[in-house]
C-alpha cells in the first residue's frame, strides 16, 4: 500500500552521491524526495528514473542554510507523504584554501551550507519523527571531518561539527527510536572531487590501501543499510567509507 511506503528525504540529491542515494533508496521501495538548488524543471530525466522503479518522487528546490527555506521544504514533503521516515543530511560545499589566503566568506559558506543546513532541516523533520517514534537521520560527514586536511580548515570544521551533533542527536533521540548516524566517505568520485587535478588523485590514491577513488554506490550502500531494518541496534556512529584511507 502506497500509505505504507516508507519516505526518504535527500538533501543536495541531484550531485553525485545524492543521486546515487536517490536510486538505491527508490530500488528498495521507499517514496523519494529530492532537495535541489535548481528548478525541479532541470532533472525531469531523473524523475522519470526514479518513478519507473514504481515509487513516487518529489523535487523541491530550496536552499539548506536557509533556516525558513528549510521548513518549508519539510512541510512540502509532508504535505505530499505524510511523514518521513528517513532524512540523508548529504548537501555539501567546498571553498579550499589555506588559512592565510582563505576568506572570511568561505569560512562561513561552508559552515552555513554543510553545518548549519545539517542543522535546519533536522530541526524540522524531527518533530514529525517524534510523533511516529520512528526514524533515521543520516549525516554526510567526511575522513577529513576525523583527520583534518590542510587546505580544508573550514570544510573539515562543518564535518566535524556534524560529527558531534550526530552523536550529541543519538543521545537525545535514541528513546524515541529516531537513530542517528554519520557516514565519513573518503574520496569519493563526483563532481565534488572531479575538480581536483589528476596529479593531486593520484597522490590521493597512494594513500589509500584499496588503491582507488571510491564511487557514489559504495556511499550509498551503506545509506540503504542504515536505513533499513537490518540496522535498528546502531546509532551515534560513524562510518568511514574510504577504502581503508583513514583507521
Ligand atoms: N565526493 C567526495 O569525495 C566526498 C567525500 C566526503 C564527503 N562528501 C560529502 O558528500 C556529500 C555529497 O557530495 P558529492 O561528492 O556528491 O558532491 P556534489 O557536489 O556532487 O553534490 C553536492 C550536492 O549538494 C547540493 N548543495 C550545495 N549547496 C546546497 C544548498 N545550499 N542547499 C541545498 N543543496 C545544496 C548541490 O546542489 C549538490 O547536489 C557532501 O556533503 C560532501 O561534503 C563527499
Amino acid at each position: 500500500m502506497e500509505s505504507e511506503r516508507q519516505v526518504a528525504l535527500i538533501t543536495g540529491g541531484t550531485g553525485g552521491i545524492g543521486k546515487e542515494t536517490a536510486l538505491t533508496l527508490a530500488n528498495e521501495g521507499f517514496s523519494i524526495a529530492i532537495n535541489c538548488t535548481s528548478e525541479p524543471s532541470k532533472y525531469v530525466d531523473l524523475k522519470k528514473e526514479i518513478e519507473e522503479k514504481g515509487v513516487k518522487c518529489l523535487f523541491i528546490q530550496g536552499d539548506v542554510s536557509n533556516f525558513d527555506e528549510a521548513e518549508k521544504m519539510v512541510k512540502k514533503v509532508i504535505e505530499e507523504f505524510g511523514k518521513i521516515d528517513v532524512l540523508v543530511n548529504n548537501a555539501g560545499i567546498t571553498r579550499d584554501n589555506l588559512l592565510m589566503r582563505m576568506k572570511k566568506e568561505d569560512f562561513e559558506a561552508v559552515i552555513n551550507v554543510n553545518l548549519i543546513g545539517t542543522f535546519n532541516m533536522t530541526k524540522h523533520v524531527v518533530p514529525y519523527m517524534m510523533k511516529k517514534r520512528y526514524g533515521r537521520i543520516i549525516n554526510m560527514a567526511s575522513v577529513v571531518g576525523v583527520g583534518g586536511n590542510a587546505g580544508q580548515a573550514n570544510y573539515s570544521a562543518s564535518k566535524a561539527g556534524i560529527i558531534g551533533f550526530t552523536k550529541s542527536l543519538a543521545k537525545e533521540l535514541g528513546s524515541r527510536n529516531i537513530l542517528v548516524n554519520a557516514i565519513a566517505p573518503g574520496y569519493i568520485k563526483t563532481p565534488m572531487t572531479d575538480v581536483l587535478s589528476d596529479k593531486v588523485k593520484e597522490e590521493i590514491k597512494k594513500q589509500i590501501p584499496l588503491g582507488t577513488l571510491g564511487e557514489p554506490k559504495d556511499v550509498a550502500k551503506l545509506v540503504k543499510f542504515l536505513s533499513s531494518e537490518d540496522s535498528s541496534y546502531i546509532t551515534g556512529q560513524v562510518i568511514h567509507v574510504d577504502g581503508g584511507m583513514l583507521m
